[in-house]
C-alpha cells in the first residue's frame, strides 16, 4: 500500500504505527487520559498507542503493553511489556499480583485478516468480548475502555453488552482510521459493576 499521511506523519514524530493517530484522535475527541494514571494495552504490538499512552499519562504514570506478539523493548520507561496471549486465563491474576486495578483498559486487538469478513468480524467480536471481560477483572470504578471492533452484523449485541458496564457508550472513527475500512472504535467511559457481575480472581 502506498505510504499514506498518517504513516509518515508517524515515522517523523517516531510512532511504531499510523495507529497513534487514532488513539490521539479518540483522546481528543473524549479526553479520557490524565497525568498518573495506569493503563493497560491490550494488542499492544508494535507499540503506537502505548508510546500515545505513555506520553498523555506522563513519568509517574504506567502502561502495560500486552501482546502475543513480540514487542520491541520501549524508549519511554514507564511502559512495562507483558508478552502473553489476552485469552490466557491467568492473566487478570497475572496482572493483578503486581499492579492495582487500572484506569483505563484499551485494545486495538485483531485478528490476522483472512479475507472472509464473517470469520474476521466474529473473531473481532470475540476479542472485544474477551477485553470487556478483562474491564471486569481490571479496571477501577469509573475507568474507561476503548476498544476496536468491525461493523458487522454482531456490532448492536456487542454495544448492548457495553451498555450494561459502562454509564456512556459511543462509537467513533477517527479521522485516521481508513474510510474503506470496516473498522470503528467504542468507547466506554465511567465503568460500574453491574449488580451481581462483580469478578472477584480465585485464589
Ligand atoms: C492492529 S495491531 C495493534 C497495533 C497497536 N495498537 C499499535 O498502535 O501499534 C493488533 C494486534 O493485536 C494482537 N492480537 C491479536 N489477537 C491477540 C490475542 N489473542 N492476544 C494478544 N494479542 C493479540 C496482534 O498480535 C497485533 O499485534
Amino acid at each position: 500500500m502506498k505510504e499514506d499521511f498518517y504513516y509518515q506523519k508517524a515515522r517523523s514524530m517516531g510512532y511504531r504505527s499510523r495507529a497513534s493517530f487514532k488513539l490521539l484522535q479518540i483522546n481528543n475527541k473524549f479526553s479520557v487520559f490524565r497525568k498518573s494514571q495506569i493503563i493497560i494495552d491490550l494488542g499492544a504490538s508494535p507499540g503506537g498507542w502505548s508510546q500515545v499512552a505513555s506520553h498523555l499519562v506522563g513519568g509517574n504514570g504506567k502502561v502495560i503493553a500486552i501482546d502475543k506478539a513480540y514487542i520491541t523493548p520501549f524508549r519511554e520507561k514507564n511502559i512495562e511489556i507483558l508478552n502473553k496471549d489476552i485469552l490466557n486465563r491467568n492473566l487478570p491474576t497475572i496482572i493483578l499480583e503486581t499492579y492495582r486495578k487500572v484506569d483505563g483498559l484499551i485494545s486495538d486487538c485483531s485478528p490476522n485478516i483472512s479475507g472472509d469478513f464473517s470469520r474476521d468480524h466474529s473473531i473481532q467480536i470475540s476479542l472485544a468480548r474477551r477485553a470487556l471481560a478483562l474491564t471486569q477483572y481490571l479496571l477501577k470504578d469509573e475507568g474507561f475502555f476503548i476498544c476496536k471492533l468491525f461493523q458487522g452484523t454482531e456490532l448492536q449485541e456487542f454495544i448492548k453488552e457495553m451498555k450494561e458496564h459502562f454509564k456512556i457508550t459511543k462509537l467513533y472513527k477517527p479521522a485516521a482510521s481508513r474510510k474503506k475500512s470496516a473498522e470503528i472504535y467504542v468507547v466506554g467511559l465511567k465503568y460500574t459493576a453491574s449488580k451481581g457481575s462483580s469478578v472477584e480472581i480465585e485464589k
